[in-house]
């Protein structure tokens, strides 16, 4: 069994290999605290997952329970969640809770915590202490590395063979909360020093942050030393056990200036010097709570940033939001977050209360689960019995993805050899999914039609004098790749090719007189 990697495919797109086969992770992250109690995972979690069709789950491992006494190291939550996953036919994303965790470092073991003196915090600018370890104390590095290293030691013992484990998240939304940057002692005398070499070559300027970043010195300075931080750990860590390694980003938005999201983490704008900072992670993912989720996919998917989303909004969205994320941006992970919630009542689920949701920048919408749980299963249901035709047409001019972008976006259009698609979407309406699809065009006539909450018109190119008629419309389901036909749609649903709110499949045979 080889480690899981990642590298790129055939065509050049960057892919998570497992057992040497391309995988998609259609996950969720539970919730915080879940994973620190395997009875509560038991009765809570694992149950409330089955029949989302998820292959893989993002769940928290954390340092102070790893190493409750310095140097003392108990791996047994890790081992019952391993097994736990294991018996569930799951895969495991772990969520390495070390130093920082949105933007405070309250998953440290209590010695460290207790301990400010060895492991110093950052300060604001007026000297005040703040409840993050400031990513300049090297002693505290040190013992994060050293407790990420045994783990993924213990791991590659334990695990290596079965591979249950396939990708770890370092640390969580790394930054600084309230602060541009660090103003404690060690902080004061780097940012006043040359910036290092890699940032010249990055910039072509030198000089100290200030004079190379002006008004942006703060949030650069942040980046560069927590993505070296990060880096130590990852390194260390990946020496033992390969794993590919990402971390996560608490976006940049309103009010927009940093600290009030944390400063110095992996957002898109920063991501040039943590990529140079921290060659052990492959990917920096978004978590995306705001109400333009496929704005921040474009942004945050490249070439040089495969897509990994941690953590997204689930309301009924988000099924549109996972057919977008695979189909138009070939996305390695899509992972709602709090997913043991999503087949509860919605009254029954704990939204954070307003003034977390108001201090994390949550759009409150983002938690209320109607329906939610049947449209998600559904998609990732989907996806999973089209793979082998995903990975045929994925990355040709073959399968294009489409999704409302925002209230102003009324459709699009899409360009097939014989015909442009016009596509409107249906207006947005609470706990419903959003207008998307994919479509893949298998012959110049016939396509497989995938959708939610839109309509769509077929029309010749221009210049061909000719009109685009329906041979044949089929409702069905993918099996393995194949179709499975079911009714004919000949008669009054012919009218307009339309999706329902449920994402559907249709397969559609056109021609043209
Ligand atoms: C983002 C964090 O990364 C998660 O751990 C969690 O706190 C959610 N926000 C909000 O519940």
């Amino acid at each position: 069994m080889s480690i899981p990697y990642v590298k790129k495919d055939e065509k050049g797109i960057t892919t998570l290999y497992v057992n040497d086969k391309p995988f998609f992770c259609k996950a969720g992250e539970i919730h915080n605290s879940s994973s620190s109690d395997p009875e509560y995972m038991k009765e809570h979690v694992w149950p409330a997952l089955r029949g989302l069709h998820m292959n893989s789950v993002i769940a928290p491992v954390y340092w102070e329970m790893i190493e409750p006494e310095e140097g003392t190291y108990d791996f047994s939550s890790v081992r019952s969640l391993i097994c736990q996953a294991r018996e569930e036919g799951l895969k495991l994303i772990f969520l390495w809770f070390g130093l920082w965790k949105n933007a405070e470092s309250m998953y440290v073991p209590a010695w460290v915590k207790k301990d400010t003196k060895t492991y110093f915090r950052a300060a604001k600018l007026g000297g005040e202490q703040m409840t993050t370890i400031s990513p300049l104390c090297k002693a505290a590095v040190e013992k994060d590395r050293k407790a990420f290293t045994a783990l993924m030691s213990w791991l590659r013992e334990f695990d290596g063979e079965e591979g249950t484990v396939i990708m770890i998240q370092v640390e969580n939304e790394i930054g600084l909360l309230g602060t541009d940057r660090d103003y404690c002692e060690a902080a004061q005398k780097a940012f006043s020093e040359q910036v290092p070499s890699a940032i010249e070559e990055l910039t072509g300027r030198s000089g100290d942050w200030k004079s190379v970043f002006g008004d942006e010195a703060g949030e650069k300075f942040m980046a560069w030393h927590f993505a070296c931080a990060v880096e130590t750990i990852a390194a260390s860590g990946r020496k033992e056990y390969a794993l590919p390694c990402y971390a996560n980003a608490w976006l940049r938005q309103y009010p927009w200036y940093p600290g009030s999201y944390p400063s110095g983490g992996p957002v898109v704008e920063v991501q040039d010097i943590w990529r140079s900072a921290a060659p052990s992670l492959f990917a920096f993912g978004p978590d995306i709570y705001v109400p333009y989720c496929a704005d921040v996919m474009d942004e945050y998917a490249s070439d040089e940033n495969p897509l990994v989303i941690p953590e997204i909004r689930k309301d009924a969205v988000t099924a549109s939001y996972a057919l977008y994320a695979f189909g138009g941006k070939n996305a390695i992970c899509y992972s709602p977050f709090g997913i043991e919630e999503l087949s509860l009542d919605p009254s029954a689920i704990q939204a954070p209360p307003m003034e977390v949701m108001v201090a994390l920048n949550i759009d409150p919408s983002a938690f209320n689960i109607t329906d939610s749980c049947a449209y998600l299963s559904k998609v990732y249901g989907m996806m999973e019995e089209m793979e082998p035709l995903y990975l045929k047409y994925r990355g040709t001019p073959h399968l294009k993805a489409f999704i409302r972008h925002g209230e102003h976006d009324y459709g699009t259009i899409l360009h097939f050899e014989k015909y442009d698609i016009a596509v409107s979407y249906a207006p947005r309406m609470e706990a419903k999914p959003l207008g998307a699809g994919l479509i893949m065009e298998l012959e110049p006539d016939k396509f497989l039609l995938v959708g939610t909450r839109c309509t769509l018109r077929f029309m010749p190119k221009p210049g061909v004098k000719k009109t685009a008629d329906i041979l044949r419309l089929t409702e069905g389901t993918i099996e393995k790749g194949e179709w499975k036909q079911g009714r004919i749609l000949n008669g009054d649903e012919k009218m307009s090719l339309q999706f329902a709110d449920m994402p559907s499949a249709m397969m559609l045979e056109m021609y043209q007189f």
